[in-house]
């Protein structure tokens, strides 16, 4: 099973990120063909200082590197080491309808915040779909939000592979019902834009400032609490298991452990379950190169999949004449 998923390197990670989608791809390595990249083109729609862009690639491949992609298991790589996705995304240009773009919601959303609607921002589909389809993914592990970016890739899929024959795999995306919205600290989808989140790889004084921020209701201590609407629950169970949850459930509904103390042993449960992580990021951080070597190589391999890919395109379409 070949599986792919990419992740902007806008900005910090945090728990949304994670769970909705690091961690699976994380495992992913174990079971099947997987193929992670760092999608620096995309994060051009709202990135446009150079430094920053440069930095935060670094910082996105010392993320993964620490939190356990193993480069010899999967091929990993950043996005504009393959300009031939560039290609692929103008040829399916011209198998995409108007009409499937302006139905996208994320599209749609940033509009509606303000941003201001440009090329890059309409065609982003195209290019999330020219990613998909040159490595001829068969699943796609992303959160909710993405949902329907992968549909917009079997659609064009679809519509090119009816004019030219089979020449890409129609990929599904993969949603994890369980982490599919992980909530911020307002209950609101954990997201950057929101300012709610909770990070990875923070020092401990602010990551439990973060913690102790989430919002919860003025239920007083001694009374029993509704762990369903609890913000804090609804991340905290993330880390549990089953029996886990089902003792802090217990614990809310018994009445008698109050909010702060439950967010005391939240910051102290993410604080250890990335602690080797953030060390080992540290370390990758301290040797750039280091990381650009690993990511170099990770280039090779991918372009060696694409170019299989492209090949048949370039011929079917006439661009090989
Ligand atoms: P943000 O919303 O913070 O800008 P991104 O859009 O960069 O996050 O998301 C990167 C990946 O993490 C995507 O696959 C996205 O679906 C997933 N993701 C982001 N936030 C969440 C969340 N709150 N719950 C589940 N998955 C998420
Ligand atoms: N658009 C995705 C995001 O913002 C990142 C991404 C780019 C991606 N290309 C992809 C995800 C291809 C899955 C497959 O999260």
């Amino acid at each position: 099973m070949r599986v792919l998923s990419g992740i902007q390197p806008s900005g910090s990670l945090h728990l949304g990120n994670y769970f909705g989608m690091m961690s699976k791809m994380i495992a992913y390595q174990e079971e099947s063909e997987l193929f992670c990249f760092i999608a620096n083109y995309h994060a051009q729609t709202s990135v446009s200082d150079g430094k920053a862009l440069a930095r935060g690639t670094i910082e996105a491949a010392a993320n993964f590197l620490a939190l356990g992609m193993d480069p010899e298991k999967s091929t990993f790589w950043v996005q504009s080491d393959l300009p031939e996705v560039q290609e692929l995304t103008w040829v399916l240009s011209n198998f995409t309808p108007m009409g499937l773009l302006e139905r996208c919601h994320s599209y749609k959303d940033k509009i509606s915040k303000g941003i201001a609607a440009n090329h890059g921002l309409f065609a982003y589909p195209v290019l999330m779909t020219a990613d998909i389809l040159l490595f001829q993914s068969e699943k796609v592990p992303v959160g909710k939000d993405q949902k329907q970016h992968v549909e917009v890739a079997r659609d064009i899929a679809i519509k090119f592979n009816n004019e030219y024959g089979e020449i890409f795999t129609l990929p599904e995306p993969e949603i994890d019902d369980d982490v599919a919205t992980v909530p911020g600290l307002d209950g609101q989808k954990m997201s950057k834009s929101y300012g709610n989140t909770i990070d990875l790889f923070l020092e401990e004084k602010a990551l439990r400032k973060q913690i102790m921020r989430v919002v919860t209701d003025s239920t007083p201590v001694e009374e029993p609490k509704n762990p369903d609407t609890c913000n804090v629950f609804q991340i905290y169970r993330l880390f549990l298991d089953k029996t886990q949850q089902e003792e802090l459930r217990n614990r809310y509904l018994a009445g008698g452990t109050g909010y702060g103390e439950v967010k005391q042993e939240l910051f102290e449960t993410v604080r250890d379950y990335f602690a080797p992580q953030t060390e080992y990021r540290k370390e990758l951080l301290a040797n750039p190169d280091g990381i650009r070597d690993v990511l170099a190589k990770g280039a090779e391999k991918a372009r060696w999949a694409a170019s299989k890919t492209l090949r048949k395109v370039r011929k079917k379409t006439g661009l090989a004449y």
